[in-house]
């Protein structure tokens, strides 16, 4: 008698996993959730309460707006084979880490919108890839602190925006290769300008000012609202001690917890999402739409309908059998 429940639970399982295979499109025309336009190339996925990036974002899109979902978290290969990306919106996430490499694929990018999310650090060498961008925003998150050199390599960027965030101090050097920059927004912050390490942000800003860039005068001191561009070493004179270890640790252990449960091939184009359909896994991340759901209906119904009637005919066999 437990046979054939046994056998038919397992095969309701694997159907299960069968037909939520059919969920693995991303584009409307293909039953996704996503506006896809096929002559700009844009995949419009934003206010879809994504938890998971869909899968089979097509190969040649280079606009990409994932903006107003709910994602928490991203593979380190989310990306990666997306390399025509020139515009990736993640605005108003729930990011809270970036995982180490997610955007090292992404060397046409131009815009990368990051703001709005609930990031607390940020993976060193996390744009170093970037070298085409232009617009970056990491305003409205919750960082505590800068990697060294983070911005090194963005000699093309435009616009920045830091604000809204939780930075006490930018590392020694961290605006120093930003050369095009003409608007940074820094307001928003606990800028600690009792510390000498303020200093250099202050020189920078200071001289900028003389050289054009927009919002120089955005960054506020924590305590007494004064703009740090005017900051005295008079002032910031307290050696406040920040060894860089203390503000390394976290980032690392961060990337390493959300880099540990994935794969080490980062060449591979989607290793973990061909994983989840290998397995017919996909994550409840969209609502399915009425097509889905009716033809998932049916075919649950027809696989149910051979279910009982196989199951049936095994019972009748089995009786059959017993008796003779
Ligand atoms: C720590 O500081 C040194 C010297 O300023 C720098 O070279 C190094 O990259 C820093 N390490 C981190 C993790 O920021
Ligand atoms: C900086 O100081 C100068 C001179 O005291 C003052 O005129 C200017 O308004 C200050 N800048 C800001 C942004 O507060």
């Amino acid at each position: 008698m437990m046979g054939p429940v046994l056998a038919a639970c397992l095969l309701i399982i694997l159907s299960t996993a069968w037909i939520s295979q059919a969920n693995g499109a991303t584009c409307k025309k293909d039953g996704g959730v996503c506006t896809c336009n096929d002559n700009t190339k844009s995949v419009d996925c934003s206010g879809k309460m994504l938890t998971a990036i869909p899968s089979n974002i097509p190969l040649e899109t280079t606009q990409l707006r994932l903006n107003l979902n709910s994602l928490s978290k991203l593979s380190p290969t989310a990306f990666h084979g997306l390399n025509k990306l020139t515009f990736l919106n993640l605005q108003f996430n729930k990011l809270q880490a970036l995982p180490t490499g997610v955007f090292d694929h992404l060397f046409n990018l131009n815009e990368l919108r990051l703001g709005a999310n609930q990031l607390t650090s940020l993976p060193p060498g996390i744009f170093d890839k970037l070298t085409k961008l232009t617009w970056l925003d990491l305003d409205r998150n919750q960082l505590q602190s800068l990697p060294h050199g983070v911005f090194d390599k963005l000699t093309e960027l435009k616009t920045l925006y830091l604000s809204t965030n939780q930075l006490r101090r930018v590392p020694e050097g961290a605006f120093d290769f930003l050369e095009k920059l003409k608007m940074l927004q820094l307001n928003d912050n606990p800028w600690d300008c009792t510390c000498n390490d303020i200093l250099y942000m202050a020189k920078w800003l200071k001289k900028k000012q003389d050289e054009g860039l927009g919002g120089v005068d955005t960054a506020g001191c924590e305590e007494g609202g004064k703009a740090v561009l005017n900051v005295t070493e008079e002032e910031a004179a307290e050696d406040c001690v920040y060894p860089n270890t203390t503000t390394a640790i976290p980032t690392t252990i961060i990337t390493t917890l959300a880099s540990s449960n994935d794969d080490d091939i980062p060449e591979l184009p989607v290793p973990q999402e061909n994983f989840q359909k290998f397995l017919g896994y996909q994550e409840p991340d969209h609502l399915p739409t009425q097509p889905q759901c009716l033809m998932s209906i049916s075919g649950y119904l027809g696989l149910m309908m051979s279910l009982v009637l196989t199951s049936a005919a095994i019972l009748y066999v089995i009786h059959f059998l017993k008796k003779a």
